[in-house]
């Protein structure tokens, strides 16, 4: 077997590399048995004091994994009950705006599904485009657009990880939405719903492009997410995505955007939105096992 350029002793096939990277995990955590998956987004990392009989280590410690470079992101993977359920729980995302290439963002997502996930939760942070959503809500993703250009399958097609060609019409599931709408409601949370757009960042959207977005349908923007749901799906992983609305889209509010201003209204959210993830953790399991 050949060698992939740029990873010396790492195979080229992307699904030897997954299972060279799965073992490497499972040693490192215990030989984990998890049902879910939750991809954190910015801010979030502080979710693993969530996790019980929590076993983890550096993504760097794990072949393929690259380590992430944005503040707020840690780069761990934490093996253990969230909700009295088997969760791997993958803190520190990968953005392409960091030069990575769009599959090693979708490597994580690629590695919970080889260690069994069936069920994929991810949070990210977004602006709001829709007037209704204002800073500080939750929006459950209900379909994405991916207008990035770039997209985690291009490339040489191992057949052992799914179709070429995968059909995006759920790329959400119903009935994790459903599931995330069940939990929302029992802890009296609201839970807005919409379509989540990606552009490739690091520079926040124009005004122009943000009235773009809207007039094509989004309802909220950020900058990653998607390759990740693209390799889930693949993958025939379910998957549920929740996005923590931070800011008014570019143009829509109160003059300039900031990574200040996301940090601090995650922050503020923080203790709701880990609420609902360990209130919907279970309900994942549920529905993709039932
Ligand atoms: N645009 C893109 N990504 C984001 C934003 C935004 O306004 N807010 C948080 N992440």
């Amino acid at each position: 077997m050949g060698q992939t350029p740029g990873h010396p002793g790492i195979p080229d096939r992307l699904g030897a590399r997954l299972a060279e990277a799965a073992r490497a995990a499972r040693g490192l955590l215990g030989d984990p048995r998890p049902r879910v998956g939750l991809i954190l987004g910015s801010g979030l990392g502080g979710f693993e004091r969530r996790v019980e009989g929590a076993r983890s280590c550096g993504y760097g410690a794990v072949p393929g994994l690259v380590q992430s470079t944005v503040e707020g992101h840690a780069g761990r993977l934490v093996a253990g009950l969230v909700g009295g359920v088997e969760t791997l729980v993958l803190s520190g995302r990968l953005h392409a705006y960091e030069g990575h290439p769009v599959a090693d963002c979708a490597f994580p997502a690629r590695l919970a599904a080889s260690l069994g996930v069936r069920g994929l939760v991810l949070t990210n942070s977004a602006g709001g485009i829709r007037a209704d959503l204002s800073p500080g809500d939750l929006m459950l993703i209900e379909d994405h657009m991916n207008l990035s250009g770039r997209n985690p399958l291009v490339g040489p097609h191992d057949a052992a990880l799914g179709p070429r060609f995968p059909d995006m019409t759920e790329a959400y599931s119903r009935r994790l939405r459903e599931a995330a709408l069940g939990a929302a409601a029992a802890l009296g949370l609201p839970l807005a719903r919409g379509v989540y757009a990606v552009l490739g960042g690091p520079s926040y959207e124009t005004p122009a492009e943000i009235r773009a977005l809207g007039a094509l349908g989004a309802d909220a923007v950020g900058m990653s997410t998607v390759y990740e749901v693209v390799a889930a799906r693949q993958m025939g992983v379910e998957v549920l995505g929740i996005s923590c609305v931070t800011n008014r889209a570019a143009g829509t509010g109160n003059g300039a955007l900031s990574h200040q201003e996301v940090l601090e209204v995650g922050e503020r959210v923080r203790g709701a939105f880990e609420r609902l993830l360990e209130a919907v953790i279970p309900r994942v399991a549920a529905a993709v096992e039932g």
